[in-house]
């Protein structure tokens, strides 16, 4: 489990804080979403939870282990993978193939393991065709593909993730979202941050932040629901869900909490259903 109790972060003394006060909870194999409007705090946030950023006030503890204690900070970052919201920050290796073994190298693992895991990881996300590509000449997409392999092949318990999809072309965000999908099924825990909210639709939870702090906690299709609370932080719910959401305000009778594409065809096929039988 990630812990972060009381979290409360300036970046600057004299200045209000980033993170005012954050509680939060996130178990192991959840799928936890991460919304909010630019600068409310997201990143600083994740930051907190493989000990990227220590807290200054408060608590935040992975598995037990205190991110301010220096000697646990390997051990953290060996069960929380990060991939980070600037492809560039994350590229070490003089290509692709090592840039992706350098974290397993680390672990003290063979070299048939690690480059067993290499190739399973940029078979994962579609670039073996990139292996032996320099990581500086890829493009903003690549970069960010190599950095998601790169985090696969460490094989972490939690897997925290910036807005993965931003750069991506629609196959290559497909591809990202199909490597969650697997990811949740082997029960990794995945810190999912997003502007997105149609990928995030079938999330364990969701969380709203605003401000520094936690607006909204909930399931989907509870968070989704409130689409005027939504709003007022600049936010909006799923496509679908507005859509659905507009047909309600002309006065047709469907549910509020549409999530999905299927559950809006349901909704809408026995609203016709319900009109042709009213006609006859
Ligand atoms: N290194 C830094 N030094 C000073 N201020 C910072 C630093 N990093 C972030 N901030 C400020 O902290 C606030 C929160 O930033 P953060 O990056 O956590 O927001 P975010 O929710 O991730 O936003 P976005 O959706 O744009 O990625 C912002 O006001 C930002 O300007
Ligand atoms: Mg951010």
């Amino acid at each position: 489990m990630i812990k972060a109790q009381r979290l409360t972060c300036r970046y600057d003394a004299k200045g209000a804080p980033v993170l005012q006060g954050i509680d939060l909870e996130i178990a192991e194999g959840q799928y936890l979403a991460v919304i909010g409007p630019n600068g409310c705090g997201k990143t600083t946030l994740v930051k907190h939870f493989n000990a990227l950023l220590v807290p200054q006030e408060g608590k935040v503890l992975v598995d037990g282990l205190d991110t301010k204690d220096p000697k646990a900070h390997r051990e953290i970052r060996r069960r929380v993978g990060m991939v980070f919201q600037n492809p560039d920050n994350q590229i070490v290796g003089m290509s692709v193939e090592e840039d992706i073994a350098f974290g397993p190298g680390n672990l003290g693992l063979s070299s048939a393991e690690i480059r067993g895991r290499v190739g399973v990881a940029l078979e994962a996300v579609g670039i073996l065709r990139l292996a032996r590509r320099a990581p500086h000449s890829l493009s903003g997409g690549e970069k960010r593909l190599v950095a998601i392999a790169g985090v696969l092949a460490m094989r972490p318990a939690y897997v925290v993730l910036d807005e993965p999809t931003s750069y991506l072309d629609p196959a290559g965000r497909e591809r990202v979202l199909n490597v969650l999908r697997d990811l949740r099924q082997e029960g990794i825990s995945i810190i999912h941050v997003t502007h997105s909210m149609d990928e995030i639709a079938d999330a364990d939870r969701v969380v709203v932040m605003n401000g520094g702090g936690i607006l909204r906690d909930g399931a989907p299709r509870d968070v989704f629901r409130d689409a005027d609370a939504l709003r007022a932080v600049g936010l909006a719910a799923p496509q679908v869900t507005e859509l659905m959401g507009r047909l309600r305000a002309q006065g047709c009778g469907v549910r509020p909490d549409v999530l999905s594409v299927d559950e809006a065809f349901r909704e809408i096929a026995a609203l016709l259903g319900r009109a042709a039988g009213g006609g006859r």
